[in-house]
């Protein structure tokens, strides 16, 4: 039996394609590499000493994703593969929708052709909008999304749910990401986001290997105790271990279930600043620059319900995935490419 993960070349998807292999499972990759380099196949391989199937194209692509299913016994799917810049969103919605919609029904799809009902998918704590207030709980209400990138998980929960409903067979796990930094301790696999990051951890990173030469801190006059946002950063891996126990979960469950995949403890900006250059030892040169547009200022899980029934909780500390980021980074100054 097989696990296939689309965007499995990716950040998440290739630390949870490690992660799934050191769990005993067999995984498929299919991947575009419209965010990612073949490279990261080798490097999977590399680190679990396993090889694994790869396909290189657009899980959209019907009759190529149907070949996937036809030619390996897939028991579950996790779908990794979309588009996530939040304000590329804003600039190509309508790549968003197609992307991240197209790939989700043609999935559906090819499923339901060959009887597969175990579905995880990476969803984004973005879901709970600013309506509700931190911890945030699975039983909130979802709220409004600032941009199109939002939309579309929030869309496509959707459409699980509904899917759900409509076949008693179906077993969908909804996975409300935070805010995942770090990298695999190897340094092998890591975060190389095209461009300039816009993630804070890559682009901290980034700075402190010389390839940026300051970072931003985007406003120090929140109302929280050293000015800066809050979030809930939790470690690649235990997101990518997340992975495996959800896929269990959906093995022997029917129906939807969502759970929050982080770590309950926030963090602000300044503070992983100051982490990642005390566990490193290397300096950070930052500056206070204005507040970005949409940024909340508080985002963090009540992190219960994946422990008490996943049997999940992060475990990794903050100096592990600043000293794991840097690892990657310093060994990896230009990414994979
Ligand atoms: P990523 O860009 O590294 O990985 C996504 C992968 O999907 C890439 O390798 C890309 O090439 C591939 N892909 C995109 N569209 C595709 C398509 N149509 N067909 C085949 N492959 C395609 O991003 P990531 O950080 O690993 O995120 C993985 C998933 O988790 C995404 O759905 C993202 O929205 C979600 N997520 C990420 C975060 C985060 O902070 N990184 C937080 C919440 C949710
Ligand atoms: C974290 C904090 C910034 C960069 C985003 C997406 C979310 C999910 C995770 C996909 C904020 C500050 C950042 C910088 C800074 N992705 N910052 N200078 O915004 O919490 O969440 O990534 O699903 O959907 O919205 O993460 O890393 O961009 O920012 O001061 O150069 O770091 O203001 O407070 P965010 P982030």
């Amino acid at each position: 039996m097989k696990y296939l993960l689309t965007g499995g070349a990716g950040y998440i998807g290739s630390h949870t394609a490690v992660e799934m292999i050191n769990a005993g499972h067999e995984i498929v990759i299919v991947d575009n590499l419209s965010n990612s380099d073949e490279i990261v196949i080798d490097r999977i391989e590399e680190i679990t000493g396993k090889r694994l199937v790869f396909y290189p194209f657009d899980v959209a692509n019907k009759e190529q994703l149907t070949e996937v299913f036809a030619q390996n016994q897939i028991e579950g799917v996790i779908h990794f593969a979309g588009l996530k810049a939040v304000g590329e969103s804003v600039q190509i919605p309508i790549e968003y929708y197609r992307n991240n919609l197209d790939t989700t029904l043609t999935l559906l799809e090819v499923m339901r052709e060959y009887s597969v009902n175990k579905f995880v998918f990476s969803s984004s704590a973005t879901v709970y909008g600013e309506e509700n207030k931190p911890p945030y709980l699975e039983t909130m209400k979802k709220g409004s999304c600032s941009n199109p990138y939002g939309w579309t998980k929030s869309m496509i929960e959707q459409i699980l749910t509904d899917a759900a409903n409509a076949d008693p067979e179906l077993s969908v796990v909804l996975l409300r990401y935070f805010n995942p930094i770090g990298a695999h301790e190897s340094g092998l696999i890591g975060e190389d986001p095209q461009g300039i990051p816009n993630n804070l951890m890559p682009f901290v990173s980034q700075v402190a290997v010389g390839k940026l030469p300051e970072l931003t801190v985007f406003g120090d006059d929140y109302d929280t105790p050293d000015g800066t946002c809050r979030r809930d950063y939790i470690h690649v891996v235990d997101l990518a271990v997340g992975h495996v126990k959800a896929i269990e979960y959906a093995s022997k469950n029917k129906g939807t279930e969502i759970f929050n995949l982080g770590t309950g403890v926030p963090y602000s900006v300044l503070e992983i600043v100051n982490t990642f250059r005390d566990v490193n030892n290397i300096p950070v040169p930052f500056k206070i620059g204005d507040r970005r547009e949409g940024d909340l200022q508080d985002s963090w899980a009540d992190a219960t319900k994946a422990r008490e029934i996943l049997g999940w909780e992060a475990t990794l500390t903050l100096e592990d995935m600043c000293r794991d980021s840097w690892n990657w980074q310093s060994k990896n100054p230009t990414g994979y490419r």
